[in-house]
């Protein structure tokens, strides 16, 4: 029997937080969220950073570009962003439309207004332990693991996927806490066999219920950083469900993080964090 690990929770004390330094500290902090196209994942996602901010005590800014929307115009809008002082954080939801170059997108985005840690500058920074914006997901497991009293230092970490926003920054952050990091992936040879050693395991695989106790060694810290939207009808009426087979794993974990309410919420606690961090560095 594993303890939930409850993100909900642990998020809303995160925005009550930046709430109560925004409200006495009198920061008059503001993110600017852009949404390119109409994407209806995306748009649930820009409206729960949009009411996140509202009650934290941030101003946000909202852009609604078109579908069709050229590069250039988009890039035109961030530099606007960029130089003006009211302005904080910028954050351009992802994806973007194919003709539009991501990349070229983030690094458009002033630094010290990069709230989602993805420009080239800020994983360098995480990269070599320097002051910068950490992407929001990694960071938000660090800060569930530390809010549950699970000690990181010197545990072996097991951490499944090697993406850019959430495999590759969450070793940073793990090495950053000493603890020895494996990453493992889809070439990776005898990989239960490896993910089996994890004191800490971490998964983002993007594979609905992938994760078996075949997987995780007794007694281990299970984070599920995967969401899939599932049948409700084939499956006793749930909606959504993570990589882990939280059924099957739970029994055998110490601690394990639902889905949802697990990781999730997360995202954006650490989001607004970022943008306090931003505007109290200006
Ligand atoms: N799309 C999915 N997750 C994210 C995120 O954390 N930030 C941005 N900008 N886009 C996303």
């Amino acid at each position: 029997m594993a303890v939930i690990i409850d993100g909900k929770k642990i998020s809303q004390e995160i925005k009550d937080e930046v709430r109560t330094e925004t409200e006495n500290g009198g920061i008059d902090a503001c993110l600017a969220v852009i949404i390119v196209g109409e994407d209806p994942a995306s748009q649930v996602y820009v409206n729960n950073k949009k009411k996140a901010c509202e009650y934290c005590g941030i101003r946000s800014l909202s852009y609604e570009l078109a579908g069709n929307t050229s590069e250039e115009e988009l890039l035109e809008l961030i530099e606007k962003l960029n130089s003006d002082p009211s302005v904080d954080g910028i954050l351009v939801q992802l994806p973007l439309p194919g003709h539009i170059d991501e990349d070229r997108v983030i690094e458009a985005i002033d630094p010290g207004k990069d709230v989602d840690g993805f420009s080239r500058k800020s994983v360098g920074a995480l990269s070599i332990g320097s002051n910068g914006f950490v992407s929001c997901t990694p960071a938000g497991i660090i800060e569930l693991l530390k809010r549950s009293g699970i000690d990181i230092e010197g545990k072996e970490c097991v951490i499944m996927g090697r993406s850019n926003i959430v495999g590759k920054p969450m070793a940073m952050l793990m090495l950053r806490e000493n603890a020895t990091v494996t990453v493992v992936h889809s070439r990776t040879r005898h990989i239960e066999d490896v993910c089996r050693r994890a004191d800490i395991l971490i998964v983002a695989i993007g594979k609905p219920e992938m994760i078996t106790h075949d997987y995780v060694k007794d007694g281990a810290v299970v984070i599920d950083v995967g969401i899939h939207r599932i049948d409700p009808e084939k499956n006793n009426g749930r909606k959504l469900c993570g990589d882990v087979d939280y059924e099957d794993v739970e029994p055998i974990a110490s601690y394990i993080t639902p889905v949802p309410g697990g990781v999730g919420p997360m995202t954006i606690a650490m989001l607004m964090k970022n943008v306090l961090k931003a505007a109290k560095e200006r």
